[in-house]
């Protein structure tokens, strides 16, 4: 999955105050080449602010791919089939190398993967707000696939054109492996929907219900409540507002519940003739606000596991860098 809302922080300033003449000289060589489209490399001389922005981006990114293995991993002994249980490993497999593309991505921009390790687990970073609501049943695997990778693919395709390369060429792999996601989960709820019992159904309805509306979260705030959305525009690091993205999944998904059987927990959901595009109902944000402040359903549990997981990994970190210190002696010594 999944990038949500850099602009849930809100501690972005303006420009700092430049210093010299040369420094002049290169923000101003900076915003040439953004505003002719170029890409920005590692070793470019780049605006503090940019830096801080993308590597906070990119670290919160990494860190929702891998509390996002979470509540999908929780399900791997539960799968109903062989065939199920080797896709969803896959899948959550798959996070985890995301994750790791993203850490190495943001490590280009100076900060160590242990640096950001330590602020996920001690609370201080943030990651996607729909990790911290709970999977309750098999169609919720499903319907994470369906609507939670669906809604990251939205976020993130327009990052494959972010300014900074190493972020977007993360992101074009990234993307690939996400389609599969999102057509894995559509796959297993239409199973249940298509040849399924009464309450195989109902139970896919339920999670549809539960999930839909923490989806259309996971873009972030409106636009008019997203204040540091014109600055990640005008750098290249946001290509596509937060309400755009919003209406274009809402646009997407409807026709997809149509022909999965299912219906969307929305009385206001419906056609607007006149812009063309799918009017829906008011997102409640207080409820946002609160997951991302920490008082979501699952907050406490994730990031307990995600600390736990940590600590009895320490053995195969351990054994790790003991097995590349003995290579590294061996070549020196042949
Ligand atoms: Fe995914
Ligand atoms: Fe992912």
């Amino acid at each position: 999955m999944y990038t949500q809302a850099m602009d849930t922080m809100r501690e972005e300033g303006g420009q700092p105050a430049l210093r010299t003449a040369e420094e002049a000289a290169l923000q101003q060589r900076f915003d040439n080449r953004i505003d002719a489209g170029d890409f920005i490399e590692a070793k470019d001389w780049m605006p503090d602010n940019y830096r801080k922005t993308l590597l906070r981006q990119i670290s919160q990114h990494a860190h929702s791919e891998i509390v996002g293995m979470l509540p999908e991993g929780n399900w791997i002994t539960r799968a109903p089939t062989l065939k199920r249980k080797a896709i969803l490993l896959a899948k959550v497999q798959d996070e985890g190398g995301h994750g790791l593309y993203l850490y190495a991505a943001a490590e280009t921009l100076g900060q160590s993967r242990d640096q950001m390790l330590d602020s996920l687990h001690s609370g201080k970073a943030k990651y996607s707000s729909i990790f911290n609501y709970p999977t309750l049943t098999w169609a919720d695997v499903g319907t994470i696939g369906w609507l939670v990778d669906g809604a990251a693919i939205m976020n993130q395709v327009p990052i494959c054109r972010c300014s900074y390369a190493p972020y977007a060429r993360a992101m074009i792999r990234i993307c690939r492996e996400e389609s599969f996601h999102q057509r894995q989960g559509y796959d297993s709820l239409l199973a249940m929907m298509q040849n399924g019992t009464e309450a195989q159904k109902a139970m896919v309805q339920d999670a549809v219900n539960r999930w839909w509306w923490p989806c259309l979260m996971m873009f972030g705030p409106p636009d008019d409540q997203s204040p540091n959305s014109a600055q990640g525009m005008r750098w290249g690091i946001k290509r596509v507002s937060n309400d755009t993205l919003r209406q274009k999944f809402v646009d997407a998904t409807v026709q997809q519940a149509q022909v999965l059987g299912v219906s969307l927990p929305d009385p206001d959901l419906r056609w607007n003739e006149a812009t063309q595009h799918w009017d829906f109902g008011t997102i409640d944000w207080s409820e946002f606000w609160r997951v991302v402040g920490g008082e979501g359903p699952c907050n406490r549990e994730r990031l307990a596991m995600r600390v736990a997981a940590w600590e009895e990994g320490e053995w195969v970190r351990e054994a790790a860098l003991a097995h590349s210190r003995k290579q590294a002696r061996k070549e020196k010594a042949a």
